[in-house]
């Protein structure tokens, strides 16, 4: 069974073979055109935490291609303590082909995986976001081709978002820089195993932005205090204060630099309107291609 609990799930070929599909449905979704790929399949979605476009992308892509979404929030199905996981997963993976959880643990979507019986894919643990990264690899492709002309920067914290972006980047060949503040980079047991299974990824840990950026043909950013730390945003917003990216730290980035963000935004936060709403910010192109991966 293939399942798609983080990235460490998938090959390179897998992952190659995803973006070459996912490119050939954004032309032909463009071109008015609907391929039933899942005709009559049910996806389930259960979330515990907020989402719009993990859902809605899930959603509106299972509608184009002949199937549909049904979606519960954790309480809605009794994962908030009626039920074990165990059993709320096989009874969910009866009426499903696919499933798609939004967690705080990453344990929960490991479990589900190991009972519903149909693949699992994770729409965003607290551990990674897979779905988002390969969403990134395709925005990345789609506006440079095979030649990006830098490094893949991600600015902020060393978090879900980061992880997944960092072995999707490792795993195409991508060189990424990570710049967190000091107690926020990725954690070491995760760059040593994405190391492990991935031998070529070239990945730079730092806490200067204004250095990181100088060879970036992307800077990445996303929220300082993910959902679940909303009690740190206040002590996160004084720690990350000099890891906003806005023009300044933009300036300092090659001319050819794009920007992109998984959404949603702290504006004022991480990044500032300018960015957001500047020429370079791929950001909303980025989130219609969710639906696309
Ligand atoms: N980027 C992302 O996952 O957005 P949502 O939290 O709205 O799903
Ligand atoms: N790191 C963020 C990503 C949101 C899409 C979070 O987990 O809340």
């Amino acid at each position: 069974m293939k399942h798609l609990r983080s990235l460490f799930d998938f090959t390179p070929d897998d992952l190659h073979a995803v973006l070459e599909l996912a490119a050939s449905l954004k032309a032909e979704t463009k071109a008015g055109e609907r391929r039933d790929l899942l005709p009559r399949r049910t996806l389930v979605q259960v979330f515990e935490k907020p989402s719009l476009r993990t859902r809605a992308s899930f959603e509106a892509a299972m509608i184009q291609l002949g199937g549909q979404g049904l979606f519960f929030t954790a309480k809605d199905v009794g994962l908030d303590g009626r039920e074990t996981i165990e059993d709320v997963a096989r009874v969910v993976g009866g009426y499903a082909d696919v499933v798609t959880l939004r967690t705080f643990a990453q344990a929960t979507v490991d479990t589900f995986a190991e009972y519903a019986g149909v693949p699992v894919v994770n729409g965003l643990s607290d551990d990674y976001h897979p779905c988002q990264a390969i969403t990134d690899l395709l925005t990345i492709r789609e506006h440079f081709g095979d030649s990006v002309p830098g490094r893949v920067v991600y600015v902020g914290d060393g978090n879900n978002v980061a992880k997944s972006l960092a072995l999707a980047c490792g795993m195409v060949g991508l060189p990424v820089t990570v710049a967190a503040p000091e107690g926020f980079a990725m954690p070491a047991d995760f760059v040593s195993r994405a190391t492990e299974v991935c031998p070529s990824l070239d990945v730079v840990e730092t806490a200067d932005p204004r250095a990181a950026v100088a060879d970036a043909a992307v800077v990445y950013t996303d929220v300082w205090a993910s959902m679940g730390q909303e009690a740190e945003k206040d002590a996160r917003s004084k720690t990350f204060a000099d890891f906003q990216v806005n023009e300044d730290l933009m300036s300092q980035a090659p001319a050819e630099a794009v920007f992109l963000h998984c959404l949603p935004a702290r504006r004022g936060l991480e990044v500032t309107d300018g960015v957001m709403e500047s020429a370079r910010s791929l950001a909303f192109v980025q989130a219609e291609n969710r639906m696309h991966a």
